[in-house]
């Protein structure tokens, strides 16, 4: 098993069920691997476990209220949220599944599960009825949604004399489950990623513009999940009201043609590019730099053809590059992003239906992954769960270019 690095750091969430005993385990298990480990515990937990129990296996203190008083850190909730690479729940009661199933925040696991960024391991535990009924197993499916990670119990004898599913699944399989989450965090270190975002503005006077409804969310949380996982990346962004994710180099600009100039400076050095950015395909030919009086505008403003700058990139790549593109489409997304692929020399386009109430602005999208090998289609997601597959899919090709 391959060791990590030191200071990777796993938040171990224990809830109240009888399974926290081996959450003991699973605490010495992570230790044994390389991981730094902090534990909060449900106020629950602690009737199973002692909090000692944990600090003694850890060495660290353990964070058990949301009114605990932790000297210097006003906001501890928080504070823990931002410190985890990895937070892994074990056991998971029914109780706290639906509860971050519905993103309720009502102690200090819950709130800090809803603040952190990081990945999410769940490893729940319960009665055999309660882990069959309906609503636990829908409260999942939204879990797996959202991009949780489920470690799925296993069946057998229970502690309340039931036989069945419900029993906490084996402390090195849920160990497991956290290197390999732990693992992906890294793996675009040493990869220069370009990302465009966000839409662009073709000026038609001093306050006047041509452009779209992109957000930039799509863009921006493509940039910061690449940043999360290692890459050296460069975000260039029209505008948005997003402030710059973290860990990235954000070059803003307004226009189609300043966009394609920072994209091709950018695109020299790196190993991959995403083309998430709404570029608009046209400008005014004539551009007035004081504000047109009413009288003064014209009925029809005639246009030019701005660069594709997507397709400039795709024609100066001699194959060392992963390039991705993004399709917005009203119609069949799949053979339009089939289109773009061929014409604009991607790997990967993602295409999306942007005829309905997603798409633009939204936080959630529905997508396709298109590439010459086929088209996967992904249930509706969140757009930052929409970066980590993507990411996911890039990080493969790259192994892949690289043979590793
Ligand atoms: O920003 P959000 O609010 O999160 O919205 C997300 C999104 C809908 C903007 C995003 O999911 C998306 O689809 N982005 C691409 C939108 C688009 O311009 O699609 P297109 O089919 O017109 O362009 C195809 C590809 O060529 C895109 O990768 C685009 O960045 C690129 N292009 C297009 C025109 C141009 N002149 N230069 C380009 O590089």
């Amino acid at each position: 098993m391959q060791r990590l690095k030191a200071q990777t750091t796993v938040l171990v969430g224990v809830t109240g069920g009888i399974g926290a005993y081996k959450a003991c385990e699973l605490v010495r298990t992570l230790t044994r691997r390389g991981f730094r480990v902090k534990v909060v515990m449900t106020e629950a937990a602690t009737r199973f476990v002692a909090p000692l129990t944990f600090r003694t296996l850890t060495r660290e203190p353990v964070a058990t209220s949301l009114w605990a008083d932790e000297p210097g850190d006003p906001v501890h909730h928080i504070s823990l949220a931002q410190e985890a690479d990895v937070v892994v729940v074990a056991p998971c009661t029914a109780n706290v599944l639906a509860k971050l199933a519905h993103g309720r925040a009502d102690d200090l696991l819950t709130t800090t599960v809803l603040a952190t960024e990081a990945p999410v391991v769940l490893a729940p535990a319960m009665n055999v009825h309660m882990w069959r009924k309906t609503i636990t197993q829908h409260n999942l499916d939204l879990l797996r949604a959202r991009g949780f990670v489920i470690v799925e119990p296993g069946s057998g004898e229970l502690a309340c004399g039931e036989v069945g599913e419900g029993r906490l699944a084996e402390v090195a399989d849920i160990a497991d489950a956290v290197e390999a989450e732990a693992s992906r965090v890294q793996d675009l270190a040493g990869a220069r990623v370009l990302v465009t975002a966000g839409p662009t503005y073709e000026p038609i006077d001093a306050v006047r513009f041509i452009g779209n409804r992109s957000s930039g969310k799509t863009g921006f949380a493509i940039a910061e999940e690449a940043a999360r996982r290692g890459a050296d990346v460069t975000l260039v962004s029209g505008p948005t009201a997003l402030l710059d994710p973290f860990g990235t180099r954000v070059v803003r600009v307004e226009s189609a043609l300043q966009m394609r100039e920072a994209a091709l400076a950018a695109s020299v050095e790196a190993d991959v590019v995403v083309a998430a950015a709404a570029v608009s395909d046209v400008r005014p030919a004539e551009r007035s730099e004081a504000k047109l009086k009413k009288d003064d505008l014209p009925v029809a403003i005639a246009l030019e053809r701005n660069p594709d700058i997507l397709a400039e990139i795709g024609a100066m790549n001699d194959g060392s590059k992963v390039i991705v593109g993004f399709a917005a489409e009203t119609g069949d997304p799949v053979a339009e992003a089939r289109r773009k692929l061929e014409a604009k020399r991607c790997d990967l386009v993602v295409g999306n239906d942007v005829s309905g109430h997603l798409g633009f602005g939204t936080d959630a999208n529905r997508v396709w992954f298109v590439t010459r090998e086929g088209a996967e289609e992904l249930p509706v997601l969140s757009k930052r769960e929409i970066a980590r597959a993507l990411l996911d899919r890039i990080a493969a090709m790259l192994r892949e270019r690289r043979g590793t």
